[in-house]
């Protein structure tokens, strides 16, 4: 019997009920004759304090609630590739095509995963084999991209006694496993898994391969790890969700789970435009056949910001346990915070620094602990990984605000983006002296094996001109350019290289909008070669001025926009050559 109470007080998206005896924390309830949904967030005695997902307004004290007796759960399975799912994973296109809008009426229940559709599942297993939870029983190409692996359910363990093969839709039986205990489990392709509790894995694995973007300044200076977390802060305006779609596009993640969340609704339109029409370079196919995007916009009802972050992270360890790298993106987890900044308020809980909840900072580390690189569960061993990207969006680009140093304090990867860059048309307009990654050292090997022998050192050496660079700037000012010693003028000039000819890259460039490792290792190469031999001329006592004349210095300004290919094989080397000859013959 389901809980039935009665709405006793209504505060925006918080509403009280009395007569829930009975209820669980975290329960979903039906809220008022529209059954809004929500979710249970405190209880006391007989009344509990509700989040109400969908917009509140009209509904009235004295209308009923009902349990629904299970914490709010997504659904896995086929067909979430490709879906647009608001924050509670409700399809926003099913919905368009039932009402017109991707701006979904109050109350309308539309199943995640589609019923209709059937599906081609292969058995991978045979009637005999036993098998336990996280196990491969059989597969469905869902899309040309990704082949969905369906798993046997966590508490599922025994003997296949049926497998089925053929087209079925997510709620037939395609397989039954005997248990130890005799009794007999139907196996459907769709699970549900609630989404605040992680799902479990056998082992958590070293951060060691690099996520691969094809952005020099995130890939070369400031490394994600398979499996990490990074925050991008930075100001309106200044790349943070350009930074994101460049990630989904470009990185080397199987599955990408983009959460547009509490952004404005153009901004999500664009996404929800833009996506479908883009190519993947890595399959050959569209992007969406490897997306699933979460939509809650700051037009949306704020309570669904939260869900929409747990939402994502699930259906990302989902794919993850099928073996497959994942990458997800938020854009952007300030909204989310002031989402729980608002319901806090609403709740009159006692508020923390700047009006956020105490537990925003437990709130921000229990979702990016979801990610990492695990052995999953399951007979095979298989790996997979999930990494956290977040976006987040200071009042006024100042970093020590609550949101920002709290996600600083977990995640392991900082892209500062500064808005002044972004105004200089520096871009990405990653900061170099603000910007951290802790993984170097892990993935330090990688880097070796695949590029070149002498890439640590040469990326430590470019930061280090880099910071040096900044320095001089001071005295510059004070004194000018001419009152440095010759070696440091060659270091301003070497600086400039690195940031215009190496950090700097266009997004909308066809070349440059990814580069590959091994490019952006010769081209850093390159840039460092020159330095060694400009400092060499410097000692023979060449004049500086004679250094920055030469032509060598237009054909590294153009490195980026030559195709890869032929730069890897071709022209770093004619490059490299000229460097020599032109520097080596000045006096
Ligand atoms: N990597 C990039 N390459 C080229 N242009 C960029 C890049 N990043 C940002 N921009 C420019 O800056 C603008 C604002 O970026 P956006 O990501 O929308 O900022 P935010 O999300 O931080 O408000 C973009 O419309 C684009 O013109
Ligand atoms: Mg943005």
């Amino acid at each position: 019997m389901p809980v039935v109470g009665k709405i006793i007080k209504i505060a925006g998206p918080v509403v009280v009920a009395e007569g829930m005896k009975g209820a669980q924390m975290y329960e979903v309830v039906k809220v008022g004759e529209e059954k809004l949904t929500g979710e249970i967030i405190q209880l006391h005695d007989d009344k509990a304090v509700i989040q109400v997902y969908e917009e509140t307004s009209g509904i009235k004290p004295g209308e009923p609630v009902v349990g629904t007796g299970a914490p709010l759960s997504v659904e896995l399975g086929p067909g979430m590739l490709r879906a647009m799912y608001d924050g509670i994973q409700r399809p926003l296109t099913a919905i368009e095509e039932k009402t017109g809008s991707i701006f979904i009426p109050r109350g309308v229940d539309v199943p995640a995963l589609p019923r209709d559709v059937k599906w081609e599942f292969k058995p991978t297993v045979s009637e005999g084999d036993f098998v336990e939870e996280g196990d491969i029983i059989g597969t469905v190409e869902e899309t040309p991209s990704i082949v969905h692996k369906i798993l046997v359910p966590i508490g599922v363990k025994g003997k296949i006694v049926e497998i089925k093969e053929g087209k079925f839709t997510v709620e037939e039986t395609v397989a039954v496993v005997e248990m130890e205990n005799g009794e007999r489990r139907d196996i459907i392709m769709m699970q549900k898994w609630p989404v605040r509790k992680p799902r479990p894995y056998k082992e958590k694995l070293p951060p060691k391969i690099p996520l691969i973007t094809g952005q020099r300044v995130e890939d070369t200076f400031f490394t994600l790890a398979k499996g990490g977390t990074a925050a991008i802060p930075g100001p309106f305006g200044s790349g943070k969700t350009v930074t994101q779609h460049q990630l989904a596009k470009w990185s080397d993640a199987d599955v990408v789970v983009y959460i547009g969340c509490g952004e404005r609704g153009n901004e999500m339109t664009e996404v929800i435009e833009e996506f479908p029409h883009l190519e993947d370079i890595r399959t050959g196919n569209k992007l969406m056949d490897r997306t699933v995007l979460i939509a809650n916009t700051s037009n949306m009802p704020v309570a669904a910001r939260e869900a929409s972050v747990y939402t994502g992270i699930t259906i990302a360890e989902y794919f993850r346990d099928m073996g497959y790298g994942v990458l997800l993106t938020a854009d952007s987890t300030s909204r989310w915070a002031e989402a729980m900044r608002e319901i806090s308020g609403r709740l009159e809980e006692m508020p923390g620094e700047e009006g956020y909840p105490a537990y925003l900072a437990s709130r921000l580390a229990q979702f990016y602990e979801r990610a990492g690189r695990v052995i999953t569960l399951g007979k095979d061993d298989r790996q997979g990984f999930v990494c956290i990207v977040g976006a987040v969006s200071p009042p006024g680009g100042d970093f020590s605000e609550p949101v920002t140093s709290n996600t600083l304090r977990i995640v392991k990867v900082f892209w500062a983006l500064d808005a002044n860059l972004a105004r200089r048309r520096h871009f990405p307009a990653i900061n170099w002296l603000q910007s951290y990654s802790l993984y170097i050292d892990d993935v330090t090997d990688w880097w070796l094996t695949n590029t070149g022998p002498d890439w640590r050192q040469l990326r430590d050496e470019a930061m280090g001109l880099l910071q040096k660079e900044a320095e001089l700037q001071e005295i510059v000012q004070l004194v000018g350019p001419d009152a440095l010693p010759d070696r440091e003028r060659v270091i301003l000039e070497v600086a400039r290289m690195l940031r215009e000819d190496f950090l700097q890259q266009d997004a909308f460039d066809e070349v440059d909008t990814y580069c590959p490792p091994m490019k952006q290792y010769l081209m850093l190469k390159i840039i460092m070669t020159f330095y060694q031999e400009a400092l060499k001329a410097v000692e023979r006592g060449v004049e500086p001025a004679k250094i920055l004349k030469v032509s060598v210095k237009q054909d590294i300004a153009r490195m980026k926009y030559i195709p890869h290919d032929e730069f890897i094989n071709v022209k770093s080397k004619e490059i490299m050559e000229k460097i020599k000859n032109e520097l080596g013959s000045l006096n």
